[in-house]
């Protein structure tokens, strides 16, 4: 296991192993299964950096359910405060349906929260929250993370999805930048 790693110019050090991170991961899916249960809920996984987490995670996931996959599209100029999100590729209906969003990290909490609106909007019977990392200090909205792996500080992170200008999603571990 490499301790530290280069990632375009910048420095990573080894920060969260893989152990720690798929033990959090079958946690999740007990949660998820003890809940479910008696549901057929539809998993909305946003790309790009959720593949990762989304992969582990749904096949530990044993109730009967679906998934889908959506990118968000961003339009700047449209609010003064935040940029508004769209969300692409979501062909199946979710009216009447439990969705469980799944993320690789809420930071500021802006891009789920845009979900959340939009899949109420939508007429979702419930919307749920999976993410597999928190950054709590860096959190600026109300919503609950239903499912949630671990809490980071707000350093920024590579590694199991996240990336860095495109490059680091493939580490099975996280890295700091140093
Ligand atoms: P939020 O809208 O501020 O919660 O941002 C969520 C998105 O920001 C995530 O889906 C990531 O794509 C990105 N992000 C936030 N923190 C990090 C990080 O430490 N490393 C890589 N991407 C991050």
């Amino acid at each position: 296991m490499k301790k530290t790693i280069k990632v375009k110019d910048k420095e990573f050090a080894h920060f969260i192993s893989e152990h720690t991170i798929q033990r959090a991961v079958k946690q999740i899916a007990h949660q998820v299964n003890q809940d479910m249960a008696g549901k057929a809920p539809l998993f909305l996984v946003i790309l790009n950096g959720a593949f990762i987490f989304a992969s582990d995670l749904l096949r530990k996931v044993t109730v009967n359910c679906d998934v889908t996959f959506v990118k968000l599209a961003s339009y700047e100029g449209t609010s003064t405060t935040e940029s508004v999100k769209e969300l692409i590729g979501l062909g199946e209906t979710v009216k009447d349906r439990t969705v469980i969003i799944v993320e690789d990290i809420v930071d500021t909490g802006i891009t789920i929260d845009h979900v959340i609106r939009m899949l109420k909007a939508m007429e979702a019977s419930e919307v749920k929250v999976a993410a597999m990392f928190f950054k709590p200090d860096a959190f600026q909205k109300d919503f609950g993370i239903d499912y949630k792996g671990m809490d980071l500080p707000v350093d920024f992170v590579v590694g199991y999805g996240l990336d860095y200008d495109g490059f680091g999603r493939n580490h099975p571990c996280l890295f700091r930048l140093i």
